[in-house]
């Protein structure tokens, strides 16, 4: 992984190095702790304050030599009124605290104090899993310019805290869910030579380590279990498709498992209704929803989660050749059920077709969540602001909902209904791969929920939210790693055993 830095914990006797960063309120007011670490300090920085700094959340004041301190540098970080922070947001401050932090710079040290008194461990713990997220920079391909937003990150960070046990232990799960948010985004930005169907597969595989069950479907396994919507995309390319099955037992034994499955295409090109080429590179991102998955799956075996959970992807890529699929086609489904394809391009929903019909038959889950970067018309409605999310199931929308609030990652909820389903029938077939301009998103999902029969099923469309999403506080890099802190979140809340 090209990220570099250490975020650890110590306790507040420990002796401060390097950039100190501690935290003040909007009446600039300091905890005892940090007020003794800043000594003499604490009064320049009331001085540097008077005109721009008002402490408010998130506001930040870069002191370079303060006088009466060692450090060299001394950055105060704004927490507004700290009695209202939530302790997710936490995790903002912590990327804020990143950002301060040039290439080069080799330790610092952050005192976890508001004004009103220590740290929680989950406050603190939030802030290190912001850190880490934050300085996440994908540099693999750089060989030689490495400045401004591509300089590595090198930096120790230190947090201070007054129970340095409780802080680890907060932070070890938190850990390995920002090590899956940035496994996901490495897969969003590796480039499509790369990352082909069998390497993405290969990749996945490694997940065995951690004791997932790793399952690999190839083109051969694929035709036995008649997944021709699947391969009639995947058939225009040199490269083969794959479907991998993860599976992590962490919940009781013989308990029904819940369910993510993700688009995985490796490189859209849209098939022979070929994209325009403006752009066309965003492509290598289309498997988004697949990245997410895979980052989820080591998230939840990694912190040992008390849940069964199966990850499904499908991978292909979409190349128009000699052998592609044309429109005018009739697949085949696993389910029996025919396609006719009018749009090579609307070919994620195909893929998806036999990746949620062989989950919800074979593994009989509690719900399935599928993921998938499938429309262009879900960022005319949302924007990059929310996924949209599509559900038959209230409880499971709601639950999702709410974990988009506490993670920030945000999804809203979109209709489904009789009237769009209609918009899909053929007149060939059971049904067309597209319906028309109007509602392309929904009608994308309405031709997904001919797959799930009556599995309490959502769908997240997160064209808008995997990658080339503007710079954030918690993310600097194209591919977001959308999805893995929403969906480790759901699992956290509601489908975990009570430890
Ligand atoms: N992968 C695209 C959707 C997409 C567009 C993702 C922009 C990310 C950014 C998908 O396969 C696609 O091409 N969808 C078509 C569907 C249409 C042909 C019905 C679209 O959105 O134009
Ligand atoms: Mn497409
Ligand atoms: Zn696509």
């Amino acid at each position: 992984m090209t990220d570099a830095v250490k975020v650890g914990f110590i306790p507040f006797s420990a002796a401060a190095r390097g950039v100190l960063v501690v935290f003040c309120d909007d009446a600039l007011k300091f905890g005892p702790v940090t007020g003794r670490a800043l000594g003499a300090a604490a009064h320049v920085v009331k001085r540097a304050a008077a005109n721009r700094f008002k402490g408010k959340s998130g506001a930040t004041l870069d002191i370079l030599a303060p006088e009466g301190l060692k450090a060299d540098r001394l950055i105060v970080v704004g927490t507004g009124k700290a009695a209202a922070l939530k302790d997710s947001e936490f995790i903002r401050l912590g990327g804020k605290i990143a950002a301060m932090i040039s290439a080069g710079t080799e330790a610092v040290t952050v005192v976890a104090e508001l004004p009103s008194g220590t740290l929680k461990a989950a406050q603190a713990a939030n802030l290190a899993a912001g850190i880490r997220l934050r300085a996440y920079r994908f540099q693999r391909y750089k060989t030689t310019k490495k400045d401004g937003d591509n300089a590595p990150l090198r930096a120790q960070f230190s947090i201070a805290v007054s129970d340095v046990a409780a802080a680890r232990r907060a932070f070890a799960p938190q850990n390995h869910v920002v090590d899956g948010v940035l496994m996901a985004r490495e897969l969003v930005n590796e480039p499509p030579n790369v990352l082909f169907p069998v390497e993405f597969a290969r990749r996945a595989s490694q997940l065995r380590k951690l004791g997932v069950r790793v399952e690999i479907l190839d083109v051969p396994a694929m035709k036995k279990l008649g997944m021709g919507a699947l391969l009639g995309v995947s058939q225009g390319s040199e490269h083969d498709g794959r479907v991998v099955v993860m599976r992590w037992n962490g919940g009781k034994a013989g308990e029904a498992p819940v369910a993510f499955v993700g688009k995985g295409v490796c490189f859209d090109t849209g098939g022979i209704s070929i994209k325009p080429s403006a752009s066309m590179e965003d492509m290598k991102g289309d498997m988004g929803g697949a990245a997410c998955v895979v980052g989820l799956m080591h998230a939840l075996a990694a912190r040992k989660a008390k849940a069964n959970v199966i990850g499904a992807i499908g991978l292909v890529e979409n190349m128009p050749d000699g052998n592609a699929q044309r429109p005018g086609d009739i697949v085949t489904s696993m389910s029996g059920q025919t396609i006719e394809i009018i749009n090579t391009d609307a070919e994620g929903r195909l893929v998806l077709a036999d990746v949620l019909w062989y989950v919800a038959k074979k593994h009989k889950p509690k719900f399935m969540v599928d993921l998938a970067t499938l429309t262009g018309a879900i960022l005319v409605a949302l924007g990059v602001e929310y996924a949209g999310l599509f559900s038959n199931n209230d409880t499971l929308a709601e639950r999702l909902a709410a974990a988009g609030q506490e993670t920030g990652e945000r999804v809203w909820r979109m209709p489904l209904g009789p009237e769009y389903d209609k918009q899909i029938d053929s007149k060939f077939a059971d049904m067309k791969n597209t319906g028309g301009r109007n509602g392309g998103s929904i009608t994308a999902a309405q031709f997904l929920q001919r797959f799930v029969d009556d599995t309490p099923w959502a769908h997240l469309d997160i064209a808008g939210t995997a990658m080339g999403v503007p710079a954030s506080d918690l993310n600097r890099s194209w591919g977001s790693g959308y999805g893995v802190r929403l969906l480790n979140q759901l699992v956290a809340d509601h489908y975990e055993a009570k430890r």
